[in-house]
């Protein structure tokens, strides 16, 4: 349901100027970054499939020695083999489940403790679930897959990736933040009081995602460290594919029919990894590689340091100063 007070908070903030210029952006291509990156260390979740298994390929093809980490060995290894094979590159992954809060956990702690350091840092993975769907832990799936996962990494990595001379983290967002259009509602992150939708859930993932960044973006200020917030635009990939036979049905005869190639993705994604065209550039959200002003409450630093919160306690985290 609508929070009122979220429309009243947000709806004088919406601007048709927004918009338009987000549909302009929706038919653009990317820009191209054409720079080595030979040898440097390129770390991404989810490269197995779709966007993160094109953006792998367009790092290994410049040259980047590729870390991924995924939820499954065999597609992992079978990445890995391909890389090596196509580009002579480095590849080498660790398994992760970003629906199960200690394997975010774990990994967080085991790049933080790499000495080498992490040139640039994708966060990709994620999933869209028309049916509400619960973790272990009792939390909503695509909330911890989409953006509690992340959280926690980032959470657990900023004073490694502070520490080092320089370092571009990536968030894959999405459009679909606007789906949260009046906010989020911080009282029932958890689906409990309001009806689950696919859309919202989503939306509402995407957009905590976006309110996270405008924190951590605080905290690395000083440092040689940006954080950006991206939407690959609309491609076609196996996203959804755990939603069964009617959605993807739909899926394949309407949605993929308008979808574009990953392809632009991950060169939207090298580009902001690698471009000194946005060097010092951080706290921003870009469509493929155009800067853009997201949704109103996107930008809601009070609701983003509730959120803040409110993730360490669900995360489990101790709740350090920031
Ligand atoms: N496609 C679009 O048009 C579009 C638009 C806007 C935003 N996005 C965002 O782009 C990102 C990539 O999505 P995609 O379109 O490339 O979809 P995809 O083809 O389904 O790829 C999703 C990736 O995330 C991984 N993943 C999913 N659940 C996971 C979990 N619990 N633990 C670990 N890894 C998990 C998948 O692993 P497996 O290979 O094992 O399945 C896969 O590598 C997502 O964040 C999505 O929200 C996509």
């Amino acid at each position: 349901m609508k929070s009122k007070s979220g429309v009243a908070r947000y709806w004088r903030q919406y601007k048709w100027s927004n918009i338009f210029a987000m549909m302009k952006n929706n038919r653009a291509d990317p820009d191209i970054c054409d720079e080595d990156f030979s040898g440097r260390l390129m770390v991404i979740t989810g490269g197995t499939s779709g966007i993160g298994y094109y953006t792998c390929r367009e790092y290994a093809a410049h040259g980047a020695r590729i870390l991924s980490i995924n939820r499954n060995r065999e597609k992992s290894e079978q990445l890995c083999e391909e890389l090596r094979r196509d580009f002579g590159t480095d590849c080498d992954y660790r398994i992760a489940d970003f629906s199960r809060l200690e394997d975010a956990k774990k990994v967080g702690r085991e790049l933080a403790d790499m000495k080498e350091g992490i040139d640039v840092l994708i966060h990709n993975a994620g999933v869209y679930l028309t049916h509400k769907t619960l973790i272990p832990e009792g939390l909503e799936m695509t909330f911890v897959v989409n953006y509690l996962s992340s959280f926690v990494m980032n959470y657990i990595m900023k004073d490694k990736l502070k520490a080092q001379k320089r370092a571009r983290v990536i968030m894959v967002n999405s459009e679909g933040h606007r789906f949260a259009a009046w906010g989020l509602r911080l009282d029932d992150l958890n689906w409990q009081k309001k009806r689950y939708t696919g859309l919202g859930a989503y939306g509402s993932a995407k957009m905590a995602q976006l309110l996270s960044m405008l924190i951590l973006d605080k905290h690395l200020r000083g440092s040689f460290v940006t954080i950006n917030a991206m939407h690959p635009g609309a491609v076609k990939t196996g996203t959804g594919k755990e939603n069964g036979r009617f959605y993807n049905r739909f899926k394949s005869a309407i949605i993929d029919k308008m979808s574009r190639s990953p392809e632009i993705s991950a060169q939207a994604l090298y580009y902001l990894g690698v471009s000194n065209s946005i060097e010092g550039i951080s706290g921003k959200f870009f469509n493929l590689t155009r800067e853009e002003i997201p949704a109103p409450p996107a930008l809601d630093m009070e609701a983003a340091e509730r959120l803040w919160k409110e993730s360490l306690r669900m995360g489990g985290l101790e709740d350090g100063e920031i």
